[in-house]
């Protein structure tokens, strides 16, 4: 069932994002068509799924925080474009296609980059129907989730410690934020949206401490033992570049262990909302148990 819905998520949004890409001049056309390159091939739409989800269990009932659905998958498409370049991971393969700088070069996948995290500004900027006052709070925590103390501060730990042994505390902290931050900010920004109490943003913020962690970790897991049909994406990347990971550090069975009660101890955290919670319960498990 959780995964239908989230394939049905995906449909929806993959039909919607569409419209917020276009250009002025074909002279620079070949930007459009490299963001929506990236943008479209698919993906599975985690981060925009759990800004929808808390959004609805904080009481959101119309369609108003797509916006920030579609910002967020902006940013995160732009980090793996990033993440996939020769002067970071080198990786080719990129959600089942040639990665960005493969299909259109690394000067226009860097552009391409720099033009989705510019767009998800706009596009944030322009929701309706919620009061500015919380949207423009839901902008600083994407923001912030998205800079120095949050994913670019990780991918800057990730990088430092290549060849290197890192600790489990420098491996949570290298995964809370390369990963975490974006999934925190996508949980907290679904709440705050519907003006959500400081109860209910604490508690969406400890599930996505958990899962955020946990989802790393199962990322790293599975470029140990999946395939690149698979994922989409090359698999022993991190062993190519002497990562640091708990899959390097623990090997896979004590990583999946900490997986499965990271996943438990998500799952808690929602206890507050009640029933209505039981998707993003599910979820929790579905993303520990994935394959991809
Ligand atoms: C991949 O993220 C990079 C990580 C942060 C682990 P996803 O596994 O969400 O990738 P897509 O968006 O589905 O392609
Ligand atoms: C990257 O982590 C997280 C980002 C912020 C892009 P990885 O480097 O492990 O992600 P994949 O495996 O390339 O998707
Ligand atoms: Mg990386
Ligand atoms: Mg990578
Ligand atoms: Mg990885």
């Amino acid at each position: 069932m959780i995964k239908e819905n989230l394939t049905q998520y995906a449909k929806n949004f993959d039909k919607n994002v569409d419209a917020f890409f276009s250009n002025n001049s074909s002279e620079y056309e070949i930007i459009t068509n490299a963001c929506k390159y990236s943008l479209l091939l698919g993906g599975k739409r985690i981060r925009p799924f759990l800004i929808n989800r808390f959004y609805k269990l904080c009481g959101g009932t119309d369609n108003a925080s797509f916006n920030f659905e579609a910002a967020i998958e902006c940013i995160h498409t732009y980090s793996l474009i990033h993440d996939d370049l020769p002067c970071m991971d080198d990786d080719d393969m990129r959600r089942g296609k040639p990665a960005c700088h493969k299909k259109f070069g690394e000067a226009y996948a860097l552009l391409a980059g720099d033009a989705l995290l510019t767009s998800a500004w706009s596009i944030a900027a322009q929701t309706k129907d919620i009061d500015s006052n919380l949207v423009l709070k839901a902008i600083k925590e994407l923001a912030d989730y998205s800079g120095i103390n949050g994913m670019i501060g990780g991918q800057t730990v990730d990088l430092l410690y290549e060849n290197k042994n890192a600790d489990v505390e420098i491996l949570k902290l290298i995964c809370s934020l390369k990963t975490g931050a974006l999934i925190k900010a996508a949980c907290k920004i679904g709440c705050i949206l519907a003006g959500a109490d400081q109860d209910k943003i604490s508690a969406a913020e400890k599930y996505a401490d958990c899962l955020g962690l946990a989802f790393q970790i199962v990322d790293d897991i599975l470029d140990e033992i999946s395939t690149e049909e698979q994922l989409g994406k090359p698999i022993h990347s991190d062993k190519e570049n002497n990562k640091s990971t708990f899959v390097s550090l623990w090997g896979i069975e004590k990583s999946r262990k900490l997986v499965k009660e990271l996943t438990e101890e998500a799952i808690k955290q929602l206890d507050v909302f009640g029933e209505a919670a039981n998707e993003l319960k599910l979820f929790a498990n579905y993303l520990c148990a994935r394959e991809y």
